[in-house]
């Protein structure tokens, strides 16, 4: 069977990559997280003291790494040169801080070239913001996952808990919100359905329930 691009967007915290580890488990495709690109860049940038919003130098920067999204078993795994940054993008500093990174025209150019090659040769699973939109536009399948505020608040707040941090539900709810805000907002690709993307509320529906509803929009399409 041919192998095709499946395009996820939607805003934070709805489930993308839960559900595209998913699919492209099921499918034996490669997923690939583009947010965590973005979050790389957005590490490096702090690490070295660039102020976010400088353009220029985030461009420059982002020209000196080498981001690299492995599979190790289960597990996605994050390197910038060759140094393993998997859990030190996900603090909440990086979090609050990378849709500032995102919103530059010059890094976003570079990010989708980085990404359009890596969907080059199909069997990929991407999930985003700007995917079914901009960086793979005629992706076979494009879906633009959405669930409440409450609802990714909530999920957030128990896999924190799991973790073994407390975090506060409403600050929570609070950077969600600002972070949708700002994505859907940015003049330069901003978070938005495209318009032949099959939208999917998860709200009330277990992973699994929509990870079958994908499979099977697949199998639809032949
Ligand atoms: O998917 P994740 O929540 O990890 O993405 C982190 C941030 O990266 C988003 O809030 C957004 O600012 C940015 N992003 C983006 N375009 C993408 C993926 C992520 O602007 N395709």
């Amino acid at each position: 069977k041919k192998a095709i691009a499946i395009a996820i967007d939607g805003p934070a915290a709805a489930g993308k990559s839960t559900v595209a580890k998913l699919v492209a488990k099921e499918l034996n495709y490669i997923y690939i997280d583009t947010g965590a690109m973005y979050r790389a860049l957005t590490y490096s940038a702090i690490e070295n003291g660039i102020d976010l919003n400088d353009e220029d130098r985030l461009f420059h920067q982002l020209s000196e790494i080498k981001i690299d999204l492995k599979q190790s078993g289960n597990e996605q795994k994050v390197y910038i040169n060759e140094q393993d940054v998997s859990e030190l993008i996900r603090t909440d500093q990086v979090t609050n801080a990378v849709s500032t990174v995102a919103k530059h025209k010059k890094v976003r150019e570079e990010m989708v070239e980085r990404q359009q090659q890596l969907a080059k040769r199909r069997g990929v699973v991407m999930d985003g913001r700007d995917i079914g939109t901009r960086v793979i536009p005629d992706a076979e399948l494009k879906v633009f996952l959405l669930a409440s505020v409450d609802e990714r608040a909530q999920r957030r707040y128990l896999e924190n808990q799991k973790k073994g941090y407390e975090v506060d539900l409403s600050q929570l709810k609070e950077e969600i919100r600002k972070r949708d805000q700002l994505d859907s907002e940015r003049e330069v690709s901003p978070l938005i359905k495209a318009d032949d993307a099959i939208e999917l509320d998860t709200t009330s529906r277990s992973i699994q329930d929509v990870k079958s509803k994908i499979i099977d929009l697949i199998a639809e399409k032949g």
